[in-house]
């Protein structure tokens, strides 16, 4: 019965009969472009009758096997993954369900290596003002996303923050060259005040997901804070359950950027919407360290799943075979380029920015303060909800505090036609709701 979903029902339930390519086919008969990728998950597009083949096949051959063990589809993932994706220096793989699960792992296994080398003390996790990392309650509690602590605040415990680097929003002034270096001396003075010698490691996404809105650090930042971070023994988690394999054009956010990450979170676009996966990759020296000192990194009972493993390699095969990064190259740029070309010059447009298929339209009620309009005016869920009565859902935005913020995360196989479709529905919905 559709009424008793989900936990608390929601106003306009969307019953999806099917999907297919980039579209989604309600029961109404609706076709929608998933100009959201779901929750800017899906790559390959829906419906790939080989990834559902291999699904078959996996259950078929074995339904479960504790995760430690090797299976053919295992072997087969590990073999995609460290042959075509993974980067040299991150060659240990933890497999997961999801990314809230990964980033706590990822927390886990850094703390335990400072442990490891005889510091336990160094056990404080840093992150960003803002952010998203989860729902768990420890991912809650480490993600700088207001609306999603909502009630829980009690519960969950807050770590210490660095600024997110927002070149818009820099307090010098908008996209101010001096942006890089106001945040890095911010970096520099949070890891001061906390003491280094009690900071494990940095959790950072590469660029914002949906909490800002492909929020993209001023050039040279993230090569900086590295080397602050690496000065001071801080490993940097690099959070790219969003960002990961090819969302930004790039195999991975890091590659964007020029950085290493010494734990490295992928999930979403990893299954591309058909399995239920997300990695952890490290390097060889925290597998290393985390083993000689006899501690265990504890799988999950779902981890590593034979029909996700399944599953996930033939989504990463497809993405190779089919070139997509390169078509999330293409039509990200044609994409962000129409966008600009049409609302650049909005009257309540502050900012169209991103890579790739990872693209943030930031809605305002003034562009020169940069105030955004009352939150009870709900402009992200209106504009939202226009463009999905014109056929194309996009993906809202924002922490409440931090909005309004209209999201694009399209499957990597959308052509020029659908580019189009998104920015003449895109505008029209962003017109009518703002009144401009
Ligand atoms: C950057 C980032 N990290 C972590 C998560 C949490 O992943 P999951 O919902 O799979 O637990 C998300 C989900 O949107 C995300 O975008």
């Amino acid at each position: 019965m559709t009424t008793s979903w989900p936990f608390i029902a929601s106003a306009n339930p969307l019953e999806i009969d099917h999907a297919k390519g980039a579209y989604l086919y309600t029961r109404n008969g609706e076709k929608i472009l998933d100009a959201a990728g779901g929750a800017i998950v899906v790559n390959v597009g829906h419906g790939r009758e080989e990834v559902a083949d291999a699904v078959r096949e996996a259950a078929a051959n074995s339904s479960y096997a504790v995760p430690p063990w090797i299976t053919p589809e295992r072997e087969a993932l590990l073999n995609e993954l460290r042959e075509h994706w993974l980067p040299a220096h991150l060659p240990c793989v933890h497999l997961v369900s999801g990314g809230s699960e990964g980033n706590e792992s990822a927390i886990k296994m850094a703390v335990q290596y400072h442990a490891a080398h005889g510091l336990p003390e160094k056990n404080v996790i840093l992150a960003r003002s803002l952010s998203y990392h989860g729902t768990t309650i420890a991912m809650a509690g480490v993600s700088g996303h207001a609306a999603r602590k909502i009630g829980i605040e009690g519960l969950i415990s807050e770590p210490p923050r660095i600024l997110t680097p927002n070149p818009l929003r820099c307090p010098l002034g908008a996209n101010h060259p001096g942006a890089a270096d106001y945040y890095i001396q911010n970096l520099e003075a949070t890891i001061a005040d906390v003491g280094p010698d009690r900071i494990a490691a940095l959790i950072a996404e590469p660029m914002n997901g949906s909490s800002g809105g492909a929020i993209t650090a001023p050039d040279g930042y993230w090569e900086r804070a590295q080397a602050i971070l690496e000065r001071h023994d801080i490993l940097l988690i690099m959070d790219e359950v969003m960002t990961g394999f090819g969302r930004t054009g790039e195999k991975f956010g890091c590659d964007r950027f020029g950085i290493e990450a010494d734990l490295l979170v992928a999930g979403k676009g990893m299954g591309g919407g058909y399995a239920a996966i997300t990695g952890v990759y490290g390097r060889q020296e925290i597998a290393d360290t985390i083993a000689d000192a006899g501690y265990a990194v504890m799988f999950h009972t779902f981890g590593a799943l034979p029909i996700s493993c399944a599953a996930s390699t033939v989504v990463l095969e497809i993405l190779r075979r089919e070139d997509l990064l390169a078509n999330v190259k293409r039509q990200g740029a044609a994409l962000k380029a129409a966008l600009l070309s049409e609302l650049g010059q909005h009257p309540h447009v502050a900012d169209v920015r991103g890579e790739g298929l990872l693209l943030g339209v930031e809605i305002v009620e003034d562009r020169e303060s940069l105030t955004p309009f009352p939150i009870d005016q709900k402009i992200t869920d209106r504009i939202v909800g226009h463009a999905m009565g014109n056929g194309v859902f996009f993906y809202p935005g924002g922490t409440g505090e931090y909005r309004d913020i209209i999201c694009v995360g399209a499957p990597f196989t959308i052509d020029t036609q659908e580019v189009d479709l998104m920015v003449t529905t895109l505008k029209r919905a962003i017109d009518e709701v703002t009144g401009a």
